[in-house]
């Protein structure tokens, strides 16, 4: 970590840059009359209605995967460090977690060495295409959070997981604000669930940035 001078300065460099952000939105506002549609990847995409009739809501998505992850067979996609895997392979009777990333260096040794994890290296949506159609209770979306990266990773991950299996969307937002950037995971939610899932969870997160569950 750097000193603290540094990251006082980082930090202050970044507000002054959010105020100036603020101040363009509110002039391109002013301007177009219209709000800023152009900071979001896609145009928003409404559900249809009934899609929530069986859905539960949970305090946060340890809560949403205690009760609805059920079966022996998971996928964790995006992995990072592994905390996250680490929490599965600790509190669910899993007979195989296949973890999925770029990076496999990154993820914790502990992780990495669990004789129930099977490691896949490589771009998510490749590799999820190689894992036996219908052989996974459930998958959990948490990669690439662009449109085009979710859209690939959730067609993907819907083949693998078996008819009645759940998939897992982390992220469940428009715009990150911890990284300024847009998240297409909403509009992929919205149009699988536009194609026919049902959406059966989301876990709110005292951060925002919520997880959705779909039952294929
Ligand atoms: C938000 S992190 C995952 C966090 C983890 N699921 C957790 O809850 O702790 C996203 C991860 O996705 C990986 N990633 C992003 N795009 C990817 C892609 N196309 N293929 C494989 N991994 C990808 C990154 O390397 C990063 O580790």
């Amino acid at each position: 970590m750097a000193d603290e001078a540094t990251i006082n300065a980082l930090r202050e460099a970044t507000m002054a840059k959010l105020v100036a952000f603020r101040e363009a939105l509110k002039a391109y506002k002013r301007a177009a009359k219209q709000p800023p549609m152009f900071l979001h990847e896609k145009k928003p995409v409404k559900m249809r209605d009934d899609a929530l009739e069986n859905c539960r809501v949970f305090s946060d998505r340890f809560q949403m995967m205690r009760a609805m992850a059920t079966g022996d067979v998971g996928a964790e996609v995006g992995v990072q460090r592994g905390d996250f895997s680490r929490f599965l392979l600790d509190e669910f009777s899993l007979k195989t977690l296949h973890l999925l990333d770029m990076s496999i260096p990154q993820i914790r040794p502990d992780v990495r060495s669990d004789p129930r994890v099977s490691l896949h290296g490589g771009d998510s949506s490749t590799n999820l295409k190689k894992i036996a159609p219908g052989s996974l209770d459930w998958a959990y979306i948490d990669g690439d959070h662009s449109y085009i990266g979710a859209m690939k990773d959730s067609r993907a991950a819907k083949v693998a997981v078996k008819p009645g299996g759940v998939l897992f969307f982390n992220d469940y937002t428009m715009w990150s604000p911890g990284e300024a950037i847009p998240y297409g995971v909403v509009a992929v939610v919205n149009e699988m669930v536009n194609e026919g899932h049902d959406m059966i969870a989301i876990a709110l997160s005292p951060t925002g940035y919520f997880d959705v569950a779909l039952r294929r």
